[in-house]
Parts: C-alpha cells; structure tokens; sequence
C-alpha cells in the first residue's frame, strides 16, 4: 500500500495542495510534461481518480448511503467514527450518546476550547462561550485538562449544555444503540449492492489514473 488518504479534505488543506501543485507543475512544465487536471475539493472524491494507491474516504460518513456513495466515487473502504460513538458500547458518556442520537446532533461546530487543539462538537452552551471573541484558550492538553475539571461535575449533574461532545458532520445520522446490530444492519445493507459498484468505482478509477 503506498497511500491512504484520511479524513475531510479542509479548504486550508486544500489550498496548500494547490500550491504545491502549482510549484510541481511548474518543474514538469520545463521537463515537458503537463499535468491535465487536479480537484482537490471537500466533499467531493475527484482525487481518488489521480491518487494511485489505495483510498479510505473517512468524515461524515454514517450510514449504508455514505458507505456506497464513497465506494461509488471510487473508495476502497471507509472510516466511519461519530456514528459509532452513539453506541452503547461506545466510551463516550451517557449525556453525550444520548445528544448525538437526539435533535440537536444536527448542529456542530469547530472550537479550539475542548482540549487546545481544533475540533468538532454538537452546538451547546460550552462550545459557545468558549468560541466567543477574547475568550483566552490554553495550549493542548491544558485546555483539556481544564475543560475536564468542568466537565466531570456537569456530567454527574446531567448537565448537557456544559459537557464537550465530540461529533463529527455526520453526528445527526446516529442513530446506534448496540454496535453488534448497527454492524450488522449496516455490512447487509451495504452488502446487497455493493459488488458491482465496488467493480465499477475501480475500473473507472483505473481509467483515469491510465489517461
Ligand atoms: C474516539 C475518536 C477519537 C478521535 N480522535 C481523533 C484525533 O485524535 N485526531 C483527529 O484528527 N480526529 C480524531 N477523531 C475524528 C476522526 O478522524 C473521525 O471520526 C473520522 O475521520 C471519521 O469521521 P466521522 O466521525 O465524520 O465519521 C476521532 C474520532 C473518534 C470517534
């Protein structure tokens, strides 16, 4: 395997690949040989047709139409993370499985004032006051530390608003509660259609890479 390719493609990520695109363009243009055409854009899977190596699409995927979506635009396997999180088995606190399957795990955010670090979470008054302007966040891990002295206490007093919950853009689409039928439901689902989409994704890739 010479590549696997995680997660959302960010625009900053994005951006920074287009110019190294344009600078690798630029050498190959004085060795004669051109490049037709590069995407890389969030949400979409043009790259896989330019990547020769094995792809795993990961980010907002959470259920059989991700899986097949994903394996249609030429994926080899994907990462599903959120969704798993809503499970019982699952290590995340009983508040926060509970708000990634109820209404409001349709409305996530990106903080910094989880742990220091960017990430993403469901909507809920901590993420706003530690988003709001002027609101000093301490370097990862002490951020998290901190948060967590916070978070202990409102966990044991059921206090939603004021636990960090970790959740991905697929967050709405949680719906597991036990991880061994969610699977099951899922591999079958996905099982059912997936062979010749799989066949199908993979020579129209080949295609490509050969052009
Ligand atoms: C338990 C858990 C731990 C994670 N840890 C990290 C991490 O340390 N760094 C990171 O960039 N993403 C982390 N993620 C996010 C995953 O990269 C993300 O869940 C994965 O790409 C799938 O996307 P999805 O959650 O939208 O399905 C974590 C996710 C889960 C569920």
């Amino acid at each position: 395997m010479k590549y696997v390719l995680l997660g959302n493609l960010s625009p900053e990520w994005a951006k920074k690949q287009s110019e190294r695109v344009g600078k690798a363009k630029a050498k190959l243009d004085k060795l004669g040989i051109k490049i037709e055409s590069i995407h890389y854009t969030q949400g979409h899977y043009d790259f896989v047709d330019i990547v020769d190596a094995p792809v795993i699409a990961a980010g907002g995927i959470g259920d059989a139409r991700g899986v097949i979506a994903a394996l249609a635009l030429g994926a080899e396997a994907v990462q599903m993370g959120t969704v798993f999180l809503a499970c019982e088995e699952s290590g995340a606190s009983l508040l926060h499985r509970q708000a990634l399957r109820g209404k409001k795990a349709g409305h996530t955010a990106l903080t910094k004032g989880f742990t220091g670090r960017l990430a993403r979470g469901i909507y809920n008054r901590l993420l706003e006051e530690l988003n709001q302007e002027g609101t000093a966040i301490l370097p990862y891990p002490l951020q998290r530390g901190l948060v967590r002295n916070l978070a202990i206490p409102a966990e044991a007093a059921g206090r939603a608003d004021l636990v960090p919950m970790w959740a991905g853009q697929s967050a709405s689409l949680s719906a597991c509660t036990n991880v061994s039928a969610f699977l099951t439901s899922l591999v079958k689902e996905v099982s059912e259609i997936a062979e010749p989409i799989i066949q199908w994704g993979a020579s129209r890739r080949q295609k490509q890479i050969l052009k």
